[in-house]
């Protein structure tokens, strides 16, 4: 029996945590370690948990519990899950899946390469006395403009090649050999290396001073409505949420699976990784302010600045072991970044095997010969403004349509109460209805649509980052839609066999 087939031969986590430490790693990414806290600094500190954490239980959790309950149900990456319910979706799955591995992994790739390089820099300090000079003028070579790419910066590209490599290795070896070994070591290593480093930071001196400046609540910013988007967006990307990436690691759940407690679990661990990072990030820096004359504002630099200019500084400033701190720092941003990197591949791949039965050995091998290649642009002397718009539109627009649609498919279509029924008759924890319901249909397509809404009267009052507005054009504009008709063109195949075979029903 064609149903048979599909159950059995569906790859599965070999064990509960294997899962849930797959789907942390995932989560918890370079966002957690420097943006979250550049955030927290800029939208008032501490004041700024009160909306993030909104944000968490009112439209994170709900949602996380929507994708792991999806991919569960349908036992299908995101196409095969969208397809299972109608053809007519099946659209928005492709979207989703080609928009992360043509987009997001591309440019996520090459900031783990710096990472690398950075790593490796660490064991001579080769930034020397002035970080900022090392790392736009000797690293990046930053030419003038996004049109003009200069050279490909050979130590990028090589370190390129490596993260290409090892996304290789452990999704060619397949769910049980490959993502879940590689995160059963992954996690429990990023978790150690962060808690050395945060205990060893909260001992220097200043860094009180520090974790003030982080946690120091300004309530007067909430009035601000930039404060609340940047929670809400923030949710978004650090949770995976939206790319498809838990519907393809929850579709290798067995039947039995606590998807409820799980996807509380999975989130509120990543959130409060990214506190406990923020600890870490602070109290270096409140050692930089103590140990020079300069104030806190200076200090604190932008997102990239922050890992690539502002730490190195620190590192070298601190009185010993300077070497093994930025061993450590880099490597939590490698383990981080890889961790992350290998689920999007994945998504795209089971995406793949879904639908055209190609090997899996075949698919990834040619995927990360893409991604690689894909990556080369932002190798190149102008790869940081390249990056920087394609990170803003991926995030700002793509992420937030993408879910929008996927809420309102979900919720309204398919009927959120259908979703529900699965959810609770296999989880213990059953799932309210009115927080549920209302989140999945009604408060998160509102809130996405008003992020949408701001992003795009801000876009045509000043084009982002005063680049030029071909770039924009063409990056944002175009790029969003040849990734849609390549995904309405994909999802116009037919199937070889049923989507809705392999769907679990209620027994
Ligand atoms: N969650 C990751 C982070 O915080 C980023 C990410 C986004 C990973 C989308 C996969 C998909 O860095």
């Amino acid at each position: 029996m064609k149903k048979d087939v599909f159950i059995h031969h569906r790859p599965q986590w070999k064990t509960h945590i294997g899962f849930v430490l797959a789907a942390v790693g995932s989560a918890i990414g370079l966002g957690n370690i420097w943006r979250f806290p550049y955030l927290c600094y800029k939208n008032g500190g501490g004041a700024f948990l009160i909306p993030y954490f909104i944000a968490l239980f009112v439209v994170g959790i709900p949602l996380m519990i929507l994708e792991i309950g999806l991919g569960h149900k349908m036992r299908g990456s995101a196409p095969a899950s969208f397809a299972s319910i109608s053809k007519k979706w099946e659209w928005l799955g492709w979207w989703q899946v080609i928009f992360v591995m043509f987009g997001i992994v591309l440019y996520y790739s090459v900031v783990i390469s710096w990472c690398f390089n950075f790593f490796f820099y660490s064991f001579n300090l080769s930034w020397g006395a002035d970080p900022n000079a090392f790392f736009f003028q000797k690293f990046l070579v930053v030419s003038k403009g996004p049109f003009d790419l200069g050279d490909l910066r050979t130590p990028i590209l090589f370190c390129l090649l490596l993260v290409w490599l090892c996304n290789w290795v452990i999704v060619f070896s397949g769910v049980q050999k490959g993502l879940e070994r590689a995160n059963k070591i992954f996690m429990p290593l990023l978790i150690l290396l962060t808690l050395i480093i945060v205990v060893w930071s909260i001992k220097l001196p200043g860094a009180r001073e520090g974790i003030a400046v982080y946690l120091k609540p300004d309530f007067s910013r909430l009035k601000d409505i930039k404060v609340w988007m940047d929670a809400f967006s923030q949710i978004f990307f650090t949770l995976s949420l939206g790319f498809g990436i838990m519907i393809a690691y929850a579709s290798y759940l067995p039947k039995r699976s606590e998807i409820v407690r799980d996807s509380f679990i999975i989130s509120i661990f990543n959130c409060l990784f990214s506190l406990l990072a923020g600890f870490g990030v602070f109290s270096i820096l409140g050692y930089m302010v103590h140990s020079t004359s300069k104030g806190f504002s200076e200090v604190v630099d932008q997102s990239i600045g922050l890992a690539f200019v502002a730490y190195p500084k620190a590192i070298s400033m601190l009185p010993a072991f300077q070497r093994g701190f930025g061993l450590i720092f880099f490597g939590i941003l490698v383990i981080a970044g890889l961790s992350s990197a290998i689920s999007i591949l994945e998504a795209f791949t089971s995406a793949i095997i879904d639908k055209f039965h190609y090997s899996r050995k075949l698919v990834v091998s040619v995927l990360s010969v893409a991604g690689f290649l894909g990556g080369i642009i932002f190798t190149t002397q102008a790869g940081i403004y390249w990056l920087d718009i394609v990170d803003h539109f991926l995030t700002q627009y793509g992420l937030v349509l993408a879910a929008i649609f996927e809420c309102v498919i979900l919720g309204w279509f398919y009927k959120a109460a259908k979703l529900r029924e699965h959810i609770n008759h296999y989880s213990r924890w059953n799932l309210n209805k009115w927080w549920w319901d209302s989140s999945v249909k009604v408060i998160t397509p509102v809130v996405l649509i008003s992020l949408l809404a701001s992003s795009l009267i801000e876009e045509f009052s000043k084009p982002y980052g005063d680049y030029p507005w071909l770039a924009i054009v063409v990056i944002g504009r175009d790029w969003l839609i040849y990734t849609l008709f390549f995904a309405v063109i994909v999802a116009s195949h037919a199937w070889k066999i049923e989507p809705k075979n392999r769907m679990l029903s209620l027994e």
